[in-house]
């Protein structure tokens, strides 16, 4: 297991039987986590890079069995921001010191590829990047928000489980949902993807796929996190026991893409408590503070318990750990 991890380490591959091995040894967890935040240091150092994330919309067309925003929850109170009120939050982020903006909506097909461009390129007008998350559109909308000057897109598959992914996303299908990675691949964004852990029915063998097709896609980002199952979807009764395996699929990850960028996400400080740090110290080097207000935050629930960041103690607690807050845009 040792000379795994070492291989690992060194040249940046493993086999799917050999990662399936790592997954399924729990002895060698603190060697896993230990490699991958020294490949962490060595390939993107000690500087963690903060997005402002801004949740504009809960709206959605989808019906992702995990999630909480599902169009069939009637349950939660569904908002909308108007460009104005978008840019608003976005500046307010810039002047606290952001250098990315994450702008982050349900499936909401109210907003034309034409209207997110004004917004992207207003705020654009900043020295700042911008990401978006918004879910699957065609190659001709990714275009037209990539000439606006959006940066960066994040989409994760959440399982290259092909049969389990056709269970959780009713309407929906994989093969798009790679044809809209491939895109966002080809127009020179730099492309985020991810999965979920602790699925039901997922496996091991699953998951293995799911780290190398990070590396096939040549991720520029990877976010994933636990499984945390929400009271109104059809996983309610799910438990959330994925914390560690997904720090170990974080840390695989960071060994076998050793120069990308990967979040602390949310979900991580949910669902354990100093789960964000642990991330931090086993391959993360991204923390996505909410600057979405309090409001509307409050109804973007995907997931229940949603941490937030306080600001405030942040740079204290990365401190604690040895680590800066990174003053650039943090491009891979
Ligand atoms: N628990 C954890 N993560 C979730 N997501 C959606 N629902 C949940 C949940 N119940 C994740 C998905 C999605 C991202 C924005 O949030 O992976 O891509």
């Amino acid at each position: 297991m040792k000379s795994l991890i070492k291989k690992a380490e060194e040249s940046h591959f493993l086999s799917k039987p050999e990662i399936i091995r790592l997954l399924e040894d729990n002895s060698i967890n603190d060697e896993l986590f230990r490699a991958a935040d020294r490949v962490r240091k060595k390939f993107v150092g000690d500087e963690i890079h903060l997005r402002a994330l801004i949740e504009f919309s809960n709206i959605c067309s989808r019906n992702c069995f995990y999630c909480g925003v599902r169009a069939e929850n009637k349950n939660i109170k569904r908002y909308r921001l108007m460009p104005d009120e978008i840019i608003q939050l976005a500046k307010n982020a810039l002047n606290s010191g952001y250098k990315t903006i994450v702008l982050q909506s349900a499936e909401d097909m109210y907003y034309t590829a034409e209207m997110l461009a004004d917004i992207i390129k207003e705020i654009k007008k900043n020295d700042t990047a911008v990401t978006l998350s918004i879910g699957e559109r065609s190659y001709q909308e990714y275009k037209i928000l990539k000439d606006a000057g959006a940066d960066r897109f994040l989409l994760r598959i959440e399982t290259t489980d092909k049969e389990l992914y056709r269970k959780l996303h009713p309407n929906m299908s994989f093969e798009n949902r790679i044809r809209c990675l491939k895109d966002l691949k080809e127009l020179g964004y730099e492309t985020g993807t991810g999965c979920l852990v602790g699925l039901p029915d997922q496996t091991i063998n699953s998951l293995a796929d799911d780290i190398l097709f990070f590396k096939e896609l040549d991720a520029d980002m990877v976010g994933l996190g636990p499984l945390i199952p929400h009271k109104d979807t059809p996983l309610k009764d799910v438990k959330a026991d994925g914390f560690w395996l997904s720090l170990k699929v974080l840390a695989l990850t960071r060994l076998l893409l050793p120069d990308i960028n990967i979040p602390a996400t949310t979900a991580m400080e949910t669902i354990q408590s100093n789960g964000r740090i642990l991330a931090l110290q086993s391959g993360a080097n991204v923390v996505m503070p909410n600057v979405t207000d309090e409001f509307h935050r409050s109804q973007y629930e995907i997931y229940p318990g949603k941490k937030s960041v306080d600001y405030t103690k942040l740079e204290e607690k990365f401190k604690q750990i040895n680590r800066t807050i990174s003053q650039n845009k943090g491009f891979r």
